[in-house]
């Protein structure tokens, strides 16, 4: 077989009727990662080991047991046929579990001070990354500026003690009646959020603080006109789930929230504003969500590493905003008793389909009772785009829905 330069890369055939589901792990010989891959051939999550990873194999226990190249400096019989470094064990974040230095390569490598071999990621003296934080009370506009810097920023206090409770107490019955070990649309959503997750969805129906108060609160709203607003005609709601994650919630894969609508082409505009609203106190014990600062403007390719990746430790009331093409992910919580209780609320533009169908879960006759902007931000709105030289969406007997609920007619 020829081996030629400009050879395709990639999953360059796949015939979906005979190929199997799942994930397949991918290691490149001479390169420092692991990959799983979808059907697709797209990452969807990436190991690294600066020694190297000529062959790994997935534990029954979840971690990667990868099997290192030589060092560059080993000399004589060690670098005969690929004579691995170390067979090394790694989490899910690529941290050193449990390692076998080979004896031939063992003067070239480094002790730490706890008494492992090696230079594993997140040693000793590394400079973690951080959130910027500004209180709610600050201009939106240096909200927005930090926003769109980082790619997430911390809002301090964004409610305010007296709502937060109120919200808390219309969640608790609901939350109270979640099962942890529910199913979903399929497995892999099931794998995504886990089993020690109570889960609420379609809040607006749920919760009328949320609909009239959160969902409409001025300065999430002052974000979405500047980060949503030039890229539509009106935005609306994407999500709104309540995710109370318990002790033993494993860490959630690391993602971009806007990566669901994967057909839209690249490069695009920001086409999503998200968050995670603390409402218990959160801490990185008990699973504060996790942001990778800067990453909205990396190639989708590139995963962080452990120092680039910043835990959103923040006091009920507050939330961690980020953008859609932000890497985030629900941190793991080893708390022994404390339920991490976070409000997961993602405006979209107007012109996407949104990931919660909200006519179906808060239906004319709940939404008929809301205010009128909550209507609009549930998608009862029609999106005009005419002025832009577009179109309608979303429109009813060629009418706005939200007009036929004012007059009863929905
Ligand atoms: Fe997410």
């Amino acid at each position: 077989m020829a081996w030629t330069r400009n050879r395709p890369v990639g999953v360059t055939w796949r015939d979906a009727g005979r190929s199997c589901p799942g994930y397949t792990l991918f290691a490149p010989v001479r390169g420092t990662h692991a990959n799983l891959l979808d059907a697709e051939g797209r990452i969807v999550w990436r190991w690294h080991h600066p020694e190297g990873i000529q062959h790994a194999k997935l534990a029954a226990n979840g971690n990667l047991l990868i099997q290192t190249q030589p060092p560059e400096d080993a000399e004589g019989t060690e670098r005969i046929g690929a004579s691995p470094g170390a067979l090394i064990e790694l989490d899910w974040n690529s941290t050193l579990v449990w390692e076998y230095v080979s004896p031939f390569t063992l003067g070239s490598r480094t002790a730490r001070s706890d008494g492992i071999l090696g230079g594993g990621v997140g040693s000793e003296g590394d400079e973690m990354a951080t959130i910027p934080r500004l209180a709610g009370a600050e201009p939106v506009e240096r909200i927005v500026e930090t926003l769109r810097e980082h790619g997430g920023v911390i809002v301090e206090d964004l409610l305010d003690a007296e709502l937060l409770a109120r919200f808390n107490a219309e969640l608790d019955p609901h939350l109270a009646a979640a099962r942890p070990d529910r199913t979903f649309l399929s497995p892999a959503i099931d794998w995504f959020f886990g089993k020690h997750t109570r889960h609420l969805t379609g809040v607006a129906a749920k919760s009328r603080v949320f609909a009239s108060e959160v969902l409409c609160h001025p300065i999430y709203l002052a974000l979405a006109d500047a980060v949503l607003g030039p890229s539509c005609a009106s935005y609306q709601l994407n999500v709104a789930q309540v995710l109370d994650r318990g002790p033993g919630a494993e860490p959630q894969l690391l993602h971009r929230d806007e990566a669901v609508w994967v057909h839209l082409p690249r490069p695009h505009p920001e086409i999503e504003l998200a968050s995670v609203i603390a409402l218990v106190d959160f801490d990185a014990d008990a699973g504060a969500t996790r942001v990778v600062p800067g990453s909205h403007r990396w190639p989708l390719d590139r995963q962080p590493t452990d120092d680039e990746i910043a835990v959103a430790e923040m006091r009920a009331g507050s939330a961690v905003v980020y953008l859609g093409s932000t890497i985030h992910g629900g941190g793991p919580n080893s708390s022994a008793d404390t339920w991490r209780r976070g409000m997961h609320m993602s405006f979209t533009v107007g012109w996407l389909r949104t990931e919660e169908n909200h006519s179906l879960s808060t239906p004319p006759e709940v939404a008929r009772t809301l205010p009128r902007r909550a209507q609009e931000l549930l998608g009862y709105a029609v999106h005009d785009a005419l002025a832009a030289g577009g179109g309608y969406l979303g429109a009813v007997d060629l009418r706005d829905p939200v007009e036929l609920l004012a007059s009863k007619e929905l």
